[in-house]
Formats: C-alpha cells, sequence, structure tokens
C-alpha cells in the first residue's frame, strides 16, 4: 500500500512540474500575437534580434524590461538604456498584462528558434553547392578511381608476399 501511494505521488509530481515548466509551444502563441510586430528571432525588425538574449541580461531583467521598458530607461537602468540607445530610442511598447510565467514561456520560444536557425558556417553544409564539382567515389572520377585500384592492387601483391615469405625464405635456405 505505501508503495502505492509514493508511485501516486511521483506520477502527480511529474505532471504538476510539466504543466509549470517554461512551454515553449504557448510562448510561441504570445509572441507572435505580441512581439512578432517588431521583433524576430534571427533577424533585426524594429526591435533587435532576440536570439541570445538570455545570454545578454538576467531573466529577471528581461521579465521586467517587457513589462516597462521606459521605466527602466528612466531609472537610469545602464543595460536598457545601451539597448534603447542602439535602436535609435524607438520607445518598446509596455506589456504590464503579461505575468513572469508567460514572458518565461516567450523566453521559451526563442531560445527553442534561435537553436533551429540554420547555421551558416556548419562543417558538414551542403559540400555540393560549396564546390559543384566534387565527386568523391564515383566511376566518373577518373583519376581518382584508376589511383584506387592501383593502391588496391598494391595491397594485395603486398599481402601475398606477407603471407609467403616464410616459404620464400625457405626456398633461399634450400638454394644454399
Ligand atoms: C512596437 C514594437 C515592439 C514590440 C511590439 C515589442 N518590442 Fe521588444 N523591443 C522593441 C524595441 C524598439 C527594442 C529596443 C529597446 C528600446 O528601444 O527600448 C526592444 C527591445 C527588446 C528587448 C531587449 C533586447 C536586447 O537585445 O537587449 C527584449 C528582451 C524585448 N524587446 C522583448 C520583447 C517581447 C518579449 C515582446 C513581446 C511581448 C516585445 N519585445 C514586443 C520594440 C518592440
Amino acid at each position: 500500500m505505501k508503495c502505492r501511494r509514493i508511485f501516486i505521488t511521483v506520477i502527480w509530481c511529474c505532471l504538476l512540474s510539466t504543466a509549470f515548466a517554461a512551454d515553449p509551444k504557448d510562448g510561441k502563441m504570445l509572441f507572435q500575437a505580441r512581439c512578432a510586430s517588431c521583433h524576430n528571432v534571427n533577424q533585426k525588425l524594429t526591435g533587435p534580434a532576440l536570439a541570445g538574449v538570455d545570454e545578454r541580461h538576467p531573466e529577471a531583467w528581461i521579465i521586467s524590461f517587457v513589462k516597462g521598458s521606459q521605466a527602466m530607461v528612466k531609472s537610469g537602468d545602464k543595460a536598457a538604456l545601451e539597448v534603447f540607445n542602439q535602436n535609435a530610442q524607438i520607445v518598446m511598447p509596455d506589456h504590464p498584462d503579461l505575468n513572469d510565467d508567460q514572458i518565461r514561456d516567450i523566453l521559451a520560444y526563442i531560445k527553442d528558434e534561435a537553436s533551429n536557425a540554420p547555421k551558416e558556417e556548419a562543417p558538414f553544409s551542403r559540400p555540393g553547392e560549396k564546390q559543384p564539382n566534387l565527386m568523391p567515389l564515383t566511376i566518373y572520377n577518373m583519376p581518382f578511381m584508376i589511383a584506387y585500384v592501383m593502391l588496391i592492387v598494391v595491397m594485395i601483391i603486398l599481402l601475398v608476399f606477407l603471407v609467403n615469405i616464410k616459404s620464400y625464405e625457405k626456398h633461399v635456405k634450400d638454394d644454399k
């Protein structure tokens, strides 16, 4: 009986934690309704691109900025002033009706979107596009194929020689 009660408690905890965890799906809807007119995650629009914003500022700072950025600018918050000046002093409207969890959802969505963005300089990015004539390992690549076949022939000869080396030695001894 005791075991079962513990089991049920654990299940409940799991369910509750997923319900309260920051949810990128809610964040996406909020972002599109309230932020997308000025912000894109990976591109500058009226407002700055928001990718990596959670690394530029602490979470509490972002939450208070989204709720009331001008209040922060006027109170002389250094980071807020800097962002304000960097963006031609365009005023970001306040969102006092969003609660902390909704803003965390939006941040989770931003993080999700930022990591989905195609990385231009990924080492494995489309070799055919960068070097259209690159044809590794096809029979149409004649010089490569000839070198390849020759390498295999040399290796077979070497192998046969190594396997038979004992009998060669014997021959040499017998001849003496
Ligand atoms: C009317 C346009 C507009 C809307 C809508 C808007 N923003 Fe902004 N946002 C800006 C501008 C402009 C800035 C630059 C800072 C400033 O001028 O105060 C900014 C700055 C920011 C910053 C600081 C970015 C940085 O790089 O430091 C964050 C975070 C931010 N916005 C989040 C949001 C979120 C979240 C929403 C939606 C709830 C939103 N914004 C809606 C215009 C907007």
